[in-house]
């Protein structure tokens, strides 16, 4: 049933995503451990390069607002014909979660509520980056 839910409130925030560039709508939503969901949609600029993920729009959402405990993601995309198709998260993304996120931290990209395909951040960033503290 969470999960679900994640789904369905992940195809809901692509109706905020603005890609007037790609054409290529995505959106996440992310799960904290206390159960709350931040959604974050792709918000491209005209000058490309300040252009930002939808993983990293949920998770600066969420950090912005005090939290740093997350269970899952996931991630939904639509692209200029209406289709629906797996969208891994790319580089960027994967270090800024390795950043706030455990290494069993769930990765679920989703054609539909009944499609969809989950990953452990440890098996899409092996090695990752870290400073030790
Ligand atoms: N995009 C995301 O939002 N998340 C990803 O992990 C991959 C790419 C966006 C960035 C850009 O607005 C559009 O998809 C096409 O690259």
């Amino acid at each position: 049933m969470e999960m679900k839910q994640l789904i369905e409130k992940a195809f809901d925030g692509l109706q905020y995503s603005y890609a007037p560039y790609s054409g290529f709508k995505v959106s996440a939503a992310l799960l904290t451990k206390e159960k709350e969901i931040y959604t974050g949609c792709n918000i491209e600029n005209a000058a490309y390069s300040p252009s930002n993920c939808a993983e990293r729009t949920a998770i600066f959402k969420a950090v912005s607002e005090g939290r740093r405990r997350f269970q899952a993601i996931c991630i939904v995309n639509e692209d200029v014909d209406g289709n629906h198709d797996f969208c891994p998260p790319c580089g960027v993304c994967r270090q800024v979660m390795a950043e706030f996120c455990d290494p069993e931290f769930v990765i679920i990209l989703a054609k539909s509520t009944e499609e969809y395909k989950s990953y452990l951040l440890k098996d899409l960033l092996p090695q990752s980056f870290a400073l030790k503290n």
